[in-house]
């Protein structure tokens, strides 16, 4: 009786290839970079504290572009439609709750460095790419604007980060409680 195989019913549908590379990259870079912030606004005056902010603006304004190009390959290539045993057995609040944090999350891919790189300028500190290339500042310099934009920015990355808890408890619990294969869609 051993070793008879089981071809699933619902063949697996997954992401595009860039799109599970990306999702990958830019969710490492993202809680990377996350983490770095936190770590940087707390260290005292110095040599370091410098250089941690300035990898933190460049490795936001890579994670900035690069979700330009998620985007552009979700546009191109759209997420396979959820199998359909998997939507049936997601109550209509977990349907809605499953687009929408992937809604807000793109929109904070872009919200968060985006405050980000408005607050440095309006501070006065221009973001220079790698030390080498100066970006345009798109707001003026502004020392009320400055502190807003400060805030909001930190504001949208706890909301960015409060999401990707949400989402990743949703992942584990399709994957270790609902056992539905979901996960592999995005491996
Ligand atoms: C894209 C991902 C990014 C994430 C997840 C992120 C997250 C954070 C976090 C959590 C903080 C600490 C906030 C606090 O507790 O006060 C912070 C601070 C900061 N971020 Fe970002 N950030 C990102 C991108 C950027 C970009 C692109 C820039 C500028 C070009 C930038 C500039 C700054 C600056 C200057 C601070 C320090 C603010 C202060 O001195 O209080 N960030 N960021
Ligand atoms: C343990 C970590 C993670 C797991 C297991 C995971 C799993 C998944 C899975 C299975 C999907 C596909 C959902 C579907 O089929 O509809 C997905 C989509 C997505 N994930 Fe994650 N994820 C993780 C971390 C992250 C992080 C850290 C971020 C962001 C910083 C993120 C952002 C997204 C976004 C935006 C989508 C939607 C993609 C689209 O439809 O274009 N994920 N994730």
């Amino acid at each position: 009786m051993s070793g008879f195989s089981v071809t699933p019913v619902t063949p697996v549908t997954r992401y595009h290839p860039l799109a599970r590379a990306l999702h990958g990259l830019l969710g490492l870079a993202l809680v990377g970079n996350f983490a770095l912030g936190l770590y940087m606004v707390d260290l005292p005056f110095s040599p370091t504290r410098l250089q941690l902010y300035s990898w933190h603006k460049w490795l936001g304004v890579l994670v900035l572009a690069f979700s330009a190009v998620r985007l552009l390959t979700r546009l191109l290539a759209p997420p396979p439609a959820l199998p359909v045993a998997i939507e049936a057995a997601m109550p209509v609040w977990q349907r809605w709750a499953h687009h929408a944090t992937h809604v807000g999350l793109y929109l904070l891919f872009f919200a968060v460095p985006l405050l980000g790189w408005a607050f440095s300028s309006a501070a006065g500190f221009p973001v220079v790419l790698f030390g080498l290339w100066p970006l345009p500042d798109f707001v003026p310099v502004n020392e009320p604007l400055s502190d807003v934009l400060k805030r909001l920015h930190a504001w949208a990355a706890y909301a960015m980060a409060a999401l990707v808890l949400l989402h990743v408890v949703g992942a584990l619990k399709h994957h270790f409680i609902d056992r539905d294969g979901l996960l592999a869609r995005m491996r």
